[in-house]
């Protein structure tokens, strides 16, 4: 695939969990492996696109000179990196699973057991989709990922159209071989204009191709 529609496009990309810090050794996290958004990136740069990746802990590597990698651990520091790199984006895409909640505290030394049952506060944490849909200038695609477990078509238009995305990429819990954990992915691409495309079964990185088609055919 050699796309000319992204030479020289800049494309923000958020992947992979965030880490919400409880204290100096623990964290409330998610099993996100980051795979989807890491094919995306190489898949992008590999048409000629000028990719920044912010990513959250992933034992996941991706060297290319097309390719700024930016670490982060939690949805606080991926929203401020976000929001640096954004106003300069063509596309950004939202691949990241962000913690919805972060401790209300952070305890700087280890919080010891004692009574049987322990209570964490916990407060919300900001939506990077959202923000950078508030913010979104007329020529700007933002484009997010709904993984949904029922009223799947539903509640991903309800994400689109509250988050002002662009496009909304709908990956199921129940079909088998997708989401989290797997290098395969099972996508349904619901666009603002309401054009749906399905897809079947196939590797994340195939699934980042189709997305990267799906988006130079209808924008
Ligand atoms: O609302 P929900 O978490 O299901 O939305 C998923 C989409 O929103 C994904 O694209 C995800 O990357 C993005 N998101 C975000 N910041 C959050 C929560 C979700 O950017 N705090």
């Amino acid at each position: 695939m050699n796309n000319l529609y992204f030479q020289n496009k800049k494309i923000l990309i958020t992947a992979g969990p965030t880490y919400e810090k409880l204290d100096p050794v623990r964290f409330i996290g998610n099993f996100s492996t980051g795979k989807m958004g890491f094919a995306l990136a190489k898949t992008f740069a590999e048409n000629g696109a000028e990719v920044v990746l912010i990513a959250g802990p992933t034992c996941l590597t991706i060297e290319h000179p097309n390719i700024q990698l930016i670490a982060v651990v939690s949805a606080i520091e991926m929203r401020d990196e976000a929001l640096k790199f954004f106003s300069n984006s063509d596309i950004a895409v939202m691949s990241a699973a962000v913690a919805d909640y972060r401790p209300k505290s952070f305890s700087e030394s280890k919080i010891k057991k004692k009574e049987d049952e322990l209570t964490i506060e916990l407060v919300k944490n900001p939506d990077i989709f959202k923000t950078l849909g508030e913010q979104k200038s007329k020529h700007q695609i933002l484009i997010g990922f709904a993984l949904e477990t029922n009223n799947e078509l539903e509640n991903a238009r309800k994400k689109l159209a509250d988050k002002n995305g662009d496009a909304i990429i709908l990956n199921s819990l129940n079909d088998n071989g997708a989401g989290f954990k797997y290098d395969t992915n099972k996508i349904s691409i619901i666009l603002k204009n309401g054009l749906i495309f399905e897809y079947s079964l196939k590797t994340k990185n195939e699934v980042a191709q189709d997305i990267l088609q799906c988006i130079s055919d209808n924008f």
